[in-house]
């Protein structure tokens, strides 16, 4: 099967937004949304606005990836937005996790958790049939652009066989550095979504980029 890819507009050129976003309407499977605020993360990307704006033109589902301290606050905000996937990291989150998972289903959007790269795979096992779908960070959170995090494609397995063994099909999507040498050896692990900034928006082609994530050889 193809896998999914889920282009971050982080890398995208903000000054042509909608003619980035018109692009991957045409090549991608799901839009990725990177919301930093700056306090969970050491930058600030863009907020509700811009997703917002997004919204008016995307023709793919959006799959916000929300970097902020008390993600719980904003569900209601992304599921108004229509956004399809919602994302967060249990250490920014003041509430329980399940509960805010529980919530963002609730919410009509499917929910996933994060992690980090020094945040051990085991970790999501106890949201296993709680969570829709799991992200496993390949570079630490925070800024696209960074190299890729060989370790995270062992982290991928552990979480697929794990599943596998519990007959869970969640999906798995892996964020960061992702790439053509890389993404045959993260679908092999297990992944199903890949996102990817730089190496789609810097590429000569992006929709052709795109189309090398989605069957890598
Ligand atoms: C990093 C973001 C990523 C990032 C990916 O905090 O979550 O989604 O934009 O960018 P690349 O593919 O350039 O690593
Ligand atoms: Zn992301």
């Amino acid at each position: 099967m193809q896998l999914q890819v889920a282009p971050s507009i982080l890398s995208a050129d903000f000054a042509e937004l909608g003619k980035d976003i018109r692009m991957l309407n045409a090549c991608a499977d799901l839009i990725h949304l990177d919301i930093m605020d700056g306090t969970f993360v050491p930058n600030i990307s863009f907020g509700f606005p811009v997703v917002e704006a997004v919204s008016k033109i995307a023709t793919i589902p959006m799959d916000a990836h929300l970097m902020v301290v008390h993600p719980e606050r904003w569900v209601k905000r992304c599921a108004e937005l229509g956004v399809s996937m919602m994302s967060f990291h249990q250490e920014a989150a003041l509430e329980d996790s399940e509960a805010i998972l529980a919530d963002i289903r609730a919410n009509g959007m499917k929910a996933g958790l994060v992690i980090n790269p020094d945040i051990p795979v085991e970790r999501l096992f106890p949201y296993i049939g709680k969570a829709d779908f799991f992200l496993i960070m390949s570079v630490f959170a925070g800024f696209g652009g960074q190299k890729f995090i060989p370790e995270s494609v062992r982290k991928v397995a552990a979480l697929k066989a794990e599943l596998e063994r519990r007959g869970n099909d969640a999906p798995i999507e892996v964020d960061g550095g992702v790439n053509a040498e890389n993404a045959a050896l993260l679908r092999d692990a297990g992944a199903s979504i890949l996102v990817a900034g730089s190496s789609v928006f810097k590429a000569e082609n992006p929709a052709e980029a795109v189309s090398l994530l989605q069957n890598p050889r």
